[in-house]
């Protein structure tokens, strides 16, 4: 028997040394420990086995199972480690490769204009302000000496939310950030009814209107409103700061001029232009050779709208203005086409 025990043993070491992959490994795990392995039987066996023999024999029956149950583990984790070595080769990483850069981003060019206008008149002492472009119509337009079926709505082609059992106050998307003016001048008066505090800010914003899109065009546009009231404010006031603006935006030497126009909300209205900075007033492609460039409109606040804010118009004034952020991008960069803003293209972005 213990001769058997010897042929078992060196056996299964030699058949274990060809044993090339895990698969394999099991098939050697059941061939020689398993239930029905040479040493299996050779333990059942021990029942005709003399009293002197049984000893000696277990004993040795043990090593055998306890050496190869160790091969085992051995040439397992040889075959883990080969594994190992091959995945690794297979995957050979060249610390010596340049690394690969990680692309920036960079601020869009509405953004830059933007930050600029901020700065400009933030120095001038106006405070940023913000409100909803999801709008009533009462707010978009009835407090704003808009009434209902008043043909200046014409010029603002309106996107309606919601009108069901709403009468004549439907839900709308701002068409102008003119709305924020009435919920700034409530929000300031309501402080203080008796003496409102005066009001100086900048509002910027999306707006959006029914618009056929066109190069020059989009249903989707942002804004920057202005608003001033306090008393004793001028039409002078108006344009000295519209003046240093332009100056600050677009060069010490720019001149200005304004013509009368017509806005429901102020009273008198004009339309805001600056000299061409491209062509210096000479006349250009970009002006149409006209030497001037449109770059919003302004005027001073209606008194109706004054008292509709909760300012009395016998003892305060103001004025307001609206630019278009991204029409001096526009002209600033050349930029062409005014679909490109919102069309994430980075061959566009990249370039600001
Ligand atoms: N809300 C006007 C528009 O979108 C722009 C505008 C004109 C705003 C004159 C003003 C203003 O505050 O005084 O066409």
């Amino acid at each position: 028997m213990l001769e058997k025990l010897k042929n078992v043993e060196q056996d299964a070491l030699k058949a274990l040394d060809s044993v090339q992959n895990e698969a394999e490994l099991e098939t050697w795990r059941v061939a020689h420990l398993g239930r029905s392995s040479g040493l299996m039987q050779i333990f059942s066996q021990f029942g005709s086995l003399s009293k002197e023999e049984k000893p000696v024999a277990g004993q040795r029956a043990n090593e055998v199972k306890k050496s190869l149950e160790a091969a085992f583990g051995a040439r397992s984790e040889e075959l883990r480690q080969a594994a190992l070595k091959r995945s690794l080769e297979q995957e050979q990483l060249d610390v010596t490769l340049p690394g690969r850069r990680v692309p920036l981003g960079r601020l869009h060019p509405d953004t830059q204009t933007l930050r600029e206008l901020y700065s400009i008149f933030g120095e001038m002492g106006f405070q940023v302000f913000r409100s909803r472009e999801v709008e009533t119509d009462e707010y978009n337009f009835q407090l704003l000496n808009f009434p209902i079926g008043h043909p200046a709505r014409d010029m603002q082609d309106t996107y309606f939310v919601e009108s069901e059992g709403r009468g004549e106050n439907p839900i709308v998307l701002r068409t102008h950030t003119s709305p924020g003016q009435m919920h700034a001048m409530r929000w300031i008066s309501a402080m203080n009814p008796e003496n409102p505090a005066p009001v100086r800010i900048v509002l910027p914003g999306m707006c959006y209107r029914y618009e056929q899109v066109t190069t020059r065009h989009e249903t989707q546009f942002d804004q920057l409103e202005g608003l001033a009231v306090g008393p004793g404010i001028t039409f002078s006031d108006l344009k000295g700061t519209l003046a240093d603006f332009a100056r600050r935006m677009f060069g010490q030497n720019t001149r200005t001029r304004f013509r009368a126009s017509y806005f429901p909300f102020t009273e008198p209205s004009a339309e805001f232009d600056v000299e061409c900075f491209i062509c210096g007033g000479k006349g250009c492609g970009v002006c149409k050779g006209s030497g001037w460039l449109e770059i919003g409109g302004c005027g001073m606040v209606h008194p109706i709208v004054l008292r509709n804010g909760g300012y009395d118009p016998e003892r305060y004034s103001g004025f307001a203005f609206g630019l278009g952020p991204q029409r001096m991008a526009m002209l600033r960069h050349r930029i062409e086409d005014i679909r490109y803003f919102w069309q994430n293209d980075l061959r566009f972005l990249e370039q600001f």
